[in-house]
Parts: C-alpha cells; structure tokens; sequence
C-alpha cells in the first residue's frame, strides 16, 4: 500500500522546447505502468497550456515553477495563482533557492506566495535549505527553521496544506546529495516544526531535493520522513526519472 505522502515531482527549471517536452513526456508516459506515487511536473510557465493538453486524463499532475506575490496588475513579466489556475496548475513551487538567490525572494515574499497560491487552489511546494557555508557554520537548522518559520506563520492552519522540499543549496546541481541521515536529520526537524503548528502535520509530504538520481532515490526514500523527491536534471532523462518514480513506488 503506497504512503499517501509519497509523491515525485520534476522540476524543469528553464530547459525544453515544444518538440523536446513532447517527447519527454511521450517516453514518461510510455512507462508510467508500473509507477504508483503520485507524480508532478512542473514546467517552465510559457509551457502550461502544452502540458495541459499532453498531461490530461494521466496520472500525472501539472505544476509550475512559481507564482506572482500580487493578485493582478501593473506587474509586467509575472503570472498570477489565478492565472496558473486557469491552466489546471496543481502543483507550484514557491521559494526556489534559485528564486531566492538570483531574483532576491526575502521569506516574507516567499510566504506571501504561497498565500496566492493557496487561496488559488494550489498547493505550493515551499522550499527551504541552507548553503555550504550556512552548513558548515552549524546554521543548518536554524536556516531551514527561519524559512520555514515565516510560512508558518503567514499561513496559519492552512499550513496543513502545503507540501515542504527540503533543498540544501549546496547539494543543487552539484552531483553532492545529502546523505540520507543528512536528509533524514533535516526533514525530521522540519517535521516536528510543522506538528507543533497544526495538528495534521502527518499530512504534509516533506521531499528531499538536490542531486536526487536513480542511483541514490531508493535511499534516500528509505528514510521515515523523506516522503519523496524535487527532482530536477534527472527529471530530464526519462529513464533516469522513470526508474526514481518505481523507486518511490512503495
Ligand atoms: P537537481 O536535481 O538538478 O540537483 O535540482 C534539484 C532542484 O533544485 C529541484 O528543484
């Protein structure tokens, strides 16, 4: 029986093209049988209305890879929760590390996204994670809590409704993972957090994110609070993805 937790998402990132999505997804789909979590893309905005069509009657969901802090306006350049909604989004990733590194997303703005995307219908998948250097200072959790903290706190008990991954920013795109008690330490931390604010804590998936492949997903998912995976480049490479989804498959 699987845990209801359990869920896989890929992250794209700013990679595909009409023809390349279409034939990723073709060869996902291709083997999808023997795949029982639940499964997510999400993909660049520009894509949606693509992987609308490609995705629907699947056993995949769509998500996108974030969302505007406002509701509508005079905001050239973002896209609205409503906006994403339109385009069936289930999924959104709010907080990226690459968001909050590259375009300067404070935890306030990250928490008042995922207000949008919660009011939207959305589940956002906040994510949270230290550097190397927040690491070996022995801030780990202390970061992870902080990030954490404000969208608690601007969310209140809808905070039960959220999906957590855990990023360490140093393991992003570096072939460095956390080790699965790395992992494991982390999300546990994570998850008392989020049992001290709600009482249905034991429904947020927590997912680990950073380097995840087909050669570490079964061990990392081994871990009691290491619901599943932010997958990025190995989402990429069907096969590679494919093997992660049976993995996760328990
Ligand atoms: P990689 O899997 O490429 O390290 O990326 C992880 C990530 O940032 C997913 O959101």
């Amino acid at each position: 029986m699987n845990n209801p937790r359990n869920l896989m998402v890929g992250n794209w990132k700013m990679n595909g093209s009409l023809a390349a999505n279409a034939s990723l997804l073709a060869d996902i789909l291709a083997g999808l049988a023997q795949v029982h979590c639940r499964t997510a893309l999400c993909v660049p905005s520009v894509y949606l209305s693509q992987l609308q069509t490609l995705l629907a009657g699947t056993a995949i969901e769509l998500g996108a890879q974030d969302v505007s802090a406002h509701e509508s306006g005079a905001y050239t350049g973002e896209v609205s929760a409503d906006m994403l909604r339109d385009f069936s989004v289930r999924y959104c990733v709010v907080g990226h590390s690459e968001r909050r590194q590259f375009h300067a997303e404070s935890d306030g703005v990250v928490a008042i996204k995922v207000q949008r995307a919660l009011a939207a219908g959305i589940t956002p998948i906040v994510c949270v994670g230290e550097t190397l250097a927040e690491r070996q200072a022995g801030l780990t959790e202390a970061v992870v809590r902080r990030q954490m903290a404000a969208v608690i706190h601007a969310n209140g008990h809808c905070i039960s409704e959220i999906v957590v991954a855990y990023e360490p920013v140093w393991a992003i795109g570096t072939g460095l993972t956390a080790t699965p008690e790395q992992a494991q330490q982390v999300h546990a931390v994570l998850r008392a957090q989020l049992q001290a604010a709600t009482a249905q804590a034991e429904r947020v998936s927590i997912l680990y994110g950073g380097s995840m492949n087909a050669d570490n997903a079964a061990q990392l998912l081994a871990q009691p609070d290491v619901d599943g995976g932010l997958v990025g480049g190995a989402a990429l490479n069907a096969h590679e993805f494919l093997s992660m989804l049976k993995a996760a498959s328990r």
